[in-house]
C-alpha cells in the first residue's frame, strides 16, 4: 500500500531551533504512520497500536522534557502554561491508552485525528510564543544568533 501524508511539515512550523524541529518532523511522521494504519478491521487497528504506542509514549516524553529544558535555561515566562499543557496531553494519551486496554470501543482513526489536531495546534500556538521569546533574546546578543544545542541541554 502506498504510503500517505495527512501531515507535512513546512517551515511555518518552525520554531528556529533545529532539535525541536527535527523532533516536531518526528511527531509529524508518527501522525502519519498512525494514519497509514487505519483499517476496516479494529483487530488489525488494536495490534498495531498495541505494538507501537509505547514507543510513540516515550519520544513525546523526550521530545517534552527536551523543550522543557531549553525553556527552563532560557528562563521563557510561559514555562509553567507550556508544561501544563505537556502535561494534560500526557494524561489524556494515558486515558487514551486505559481505554483501549480495558477493551473500550477503538478506532486508529478517532486517535490518529486528535493526535494530528493536538501537535498541530500545539506547534502553531503554545510553541510559537516560545519562539517567539527567544528571538527576542537573541537580538539583545551581541552576535544576533541564539544557538542551543543537545550539549548545552546536558550540562544544565
Ligand atoms: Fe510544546
Amino acid at each position: 500500500m502506498p504510503k500517505s501524508e495527512l501531515v507535512r511539515w513546512s517551515a511555518t512550523y518552525s520554531v528556529g531551533i533545529k532539535l525541536i524541529d527535527d523532533q516536531h518532523k518526528g511527531l509529524l511522521d508518527l501522525v502519519n504512520d498512525l494514519f497509514n494504519h487505519v483499517s476496516a478491521d479494529e483487530a488489525t487497528e488494536r495490534a498495531y497500536f498495541q505494538k507501537v504506542i509505547q514507543t510513540a509514549v516515550n519520544y513525546v516524553k523526550v521530545h517534552f522534557a527536551t523543550e522543557e529544558k531549553i525553556m527552563l535555561a532560557t528562563r521563557f515566562p510561559g514555562y509553567a502554561e507550556h508544561k501544563k499543557a505537556h502535561d494534560t496531553f500526557v494524561l489524556t494519551v494515558v486515558d487514551n491508552i486505559r481505554d483501549f486496554e480495558a477493551g473500550k470501543k477503538f478506532t486508529l482513526a478517532g486517535f490518529t485525528r486528535f493526535l494530528k489536531d493536538w501537535v498541530l495546534t500545539h506547534i502553531a500556538i503554545m510553541d510559537k510564543q516560545y519562539f517567539t521569546y527567544f528571538k527576542q533574546i537573541a537580538s539583545r546578543k551581541a552576535n544576533g544568533r541564539l544557538t542551543i544545542n543537545q550539549g548545552d541541554l546536558q550540562r544544565r
